[in-house]
């Protein structure tokens, strides 16, 4: 069970940053990674639609025997994971949880700023769970639709992207919070002009790094985790066109990224 892979989704590359940190932080530790593709972007999608999209994806990543699934993406964290969470003998680990225990930990002035899609941002799950940890905090979120085209399409830098960066900040800026978490994990492609624009008073959380604490954590408790000093295996799956993964997931993961496959997904 031990050398059993990792599940790993979301609807395209955001789910690499969680790939990255999972790559450095537990080396050992084989992957499968499913982007659907297909249906990018997730935010504008319904809570129904987002539901066939988990269970299918969930199911077939269990074909693999995965010993625990990360869902790297903050949509379905907000959405489906709280609905689907009892429903299969593996944990599924969100993001959204460990992002707002970072940002509670991170905050001197109890204002958290949260950006992520609109869908996440609809289900307040990040103000709920932030609220739950730290009844005195003030959460301010707003939903950025336009940042995950831009990463896709490769645009992580210049005067565009930095005109888009500070409008989505300027509601934040104006309340004053210290801490922004980024709620989406297709924008920490953007922490460095989000980090620039917000200036030096504001920390940026990636929600990666908890997460991956959380995992390892949920690991090592269960003598599950692999100490390899490799993985055997790292396999990327898309469910429709592979041209991000091969142009915008490399500029993060390199030659990580050889073969990425092709699955038919049927809803
Ligand atoms: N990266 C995902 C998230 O964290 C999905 C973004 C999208 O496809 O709209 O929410």
């Amino acid at each position: 069970m031990k050398n059993n892979p990792i599940g790993v989704f979301d609807s395209g590359v955001g789910g690499l940053t969680v790939i990255k940190t999972m790559a450095e932080q537990l080396p050992g530790e084989s992957f499968i990674y499913f982007g659907d593709t297909a249906h990018l972007p997730y935010g504008s999608k319904s809570p129904q639609q987002l539901m066939s999209y988990a269970h299918y994806i969930v199911e077939y990543l269990l074909e693999y025997k995965v010993k625990a699934i990360v869902v790297a993406c903050g949509t379905h964290s907000s959405i489906t994971v709280p609905q689907m969470y009892n429903q299969y003998n593996v944990p599924l680990l969100g993001v959204v949880n460990p992002a707002s225990r970072a940002a509670i930990r991170t905050t001197h002035n109890g204002k958290i700023g949260v950006m992520a899609t609109q869908a996440s941002v609809n289900s307040k799950s990040y103000s709920r769970q932030i609220i739950e940890l730290q009844p005195h905090a003030r959460v301010y979120e707003v939903a950025c639709p336009q940042f995950v085209p831009l990463v896709e399409s490769g645009q992580l830098q210049g005067t565009e992207v930095s005109n888009i960066v500070n409008e989505y900040l300027q509601p934040l800026m104006q309340a004053g919070v210290d801490t922004i978490v980024l709620g989406c994990t297709h924008y920490p492609f953007l922490s460095t002009v989000i980090s620039e624009c917000a200036g030096p008073g504001v920390t940026v959380i990636d929600p990666s790094l908890e997460t991956i604490a959380e995992l390892k954590d949920y690991l090592q408790k269960r003598d599950l985790l692999n100490n390899a000093t490799i993985a055997t295996r790292r396999e990327f799956v898309v469910s429709g066109d592979d041209s991000s993964f091969n142009n915008v997931g490399r500029l993060l993961l390199g030659d990580m990224i050889t073969l990425v496959g092709r699955v038919e997904m049927q809803c």
